[in-house]
């Protein structure tokens, strides 16, 4: 595997190659990155991975300055895996050599709600660096976890809306056998927040198995779900079930038409925000 940290030498690396298939990442790489790269490898060759702790997507009081940077532990486990050519690790003079003036502004409906109520930078930071990286590895496919749901829905919605040649593809949600979905952020919880931390995901499940039993009132399955976090010590920013196509609440005639839903949450343990989500039609 090569490691460039210049556009230029990333370039150099790439020239005339049609089929790259790229995973961009912020490093602190764990088994479902591995699964990510995996899945990339199917659908491109080479494949490119990328390595940036992006500031522009972390608001004034989050974890940026804490975020794991391990680099040589993430090339080591890249190398072990032998499914990425080039990592490309550029610093931030390289992505960013002058102020940030234009920003990719997800629209309000897509991104605003959610993740980017509670984050309001969010998704503007992560358009902007995945537009910046798309521009610099040119990739014909790029994948992207299941896990950061809305994340997903915002690049392809900013793909298609700048006609950007890229296919996006989503990649499950890669869980720990207790199901909690693997994320960078898990190394924050002590060990009885890790203990506690897979009431998460099996609360999605409560909710998905309530709206298959029966027509019920939306807004009290979410607020049920929310006072039993709270109940357990967790501060709840949202748990939502809506639309998988945009988002959007679904309708009761829409729940019992099959309508594809995804139940989606981010949740407080302790000092360490987590995030899931779960597909599931009601009937
Ligand atoms: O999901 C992530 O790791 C980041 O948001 C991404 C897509 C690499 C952009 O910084």
């Amino acid at each position: 595997m090569k490691v460039v940290h210049s556009i230029e030498a990333l370039r150099d690396q790439l020239r005339g190659q049609l089929r790259v298939a790229f995973v961009p990442t912020m490093g602190n790489l764990h088994a479902a990155h591995l699964s990510l790269m995996r899945l990339a490898r199917q659908h491109g060759d080479p494949v490119v991975a990328s390595i940036f702790v992006n500031r522009l997507q972390f608001g004034p009081n989050e974890d940026f300055d804490r975020y794991p940077r391990t680099l040589q532990d993430d090339i080591a486990k890249l190398e072990g895996e032998r499914d990425v050519y080039v990592l490309f690790a550029p610093d931030e003079r390289e992505l960013y050599p002058e102020p940030q003036n234009f920003r990719i502004q997800p629209g309000q409906a897509l991104g605003q709600i959610l993740e980017g109520a509670f984050r309001p930078d969010f998704f503007m930071g992560v358009s902007t660096v995945v537009l910046k990286l798309f521009s610099c590895v040119q990739p014909r496919v790029a994948v992207f976890g299941k896990k950061d749901y809305q994340q997903l829905m915002v690049v392809r919605a900013m793909c298609r809306q700048f006609q950007l040649p890229v296919e996006i593809l989503a990649h499950e949600t890669v869980r720990d056998a207790d199901g909690l979905a693997l994320s960078s952020r898990n190394r924050y919880l002590s060990a009885a927040e890790r203990a506690e931390a897979p009431y998460l995901y099996g609360l999605l499940q409560q909710v998905r198995d309530t709206l298959r039993a029966g027509p019920s009132d939306l807004a009290v399955v979410e607020a049920g779900a929310m006072q039993s976090l709270q109940a357990r010590g967790w501060a709840p920013d949202y748990v939502a079930v809506r639309r998988q196509r945009d988002l959007q609440a679904p309708s009761q005639d829409e729940i019992q038409a099959g309508e594809p839903l995804v139940v989606l949450t981010a949740a407080r343990l302790g000092g360490t925000r987590l995030i899931d989500n779960l597909e599931f039609t009601a009937v």
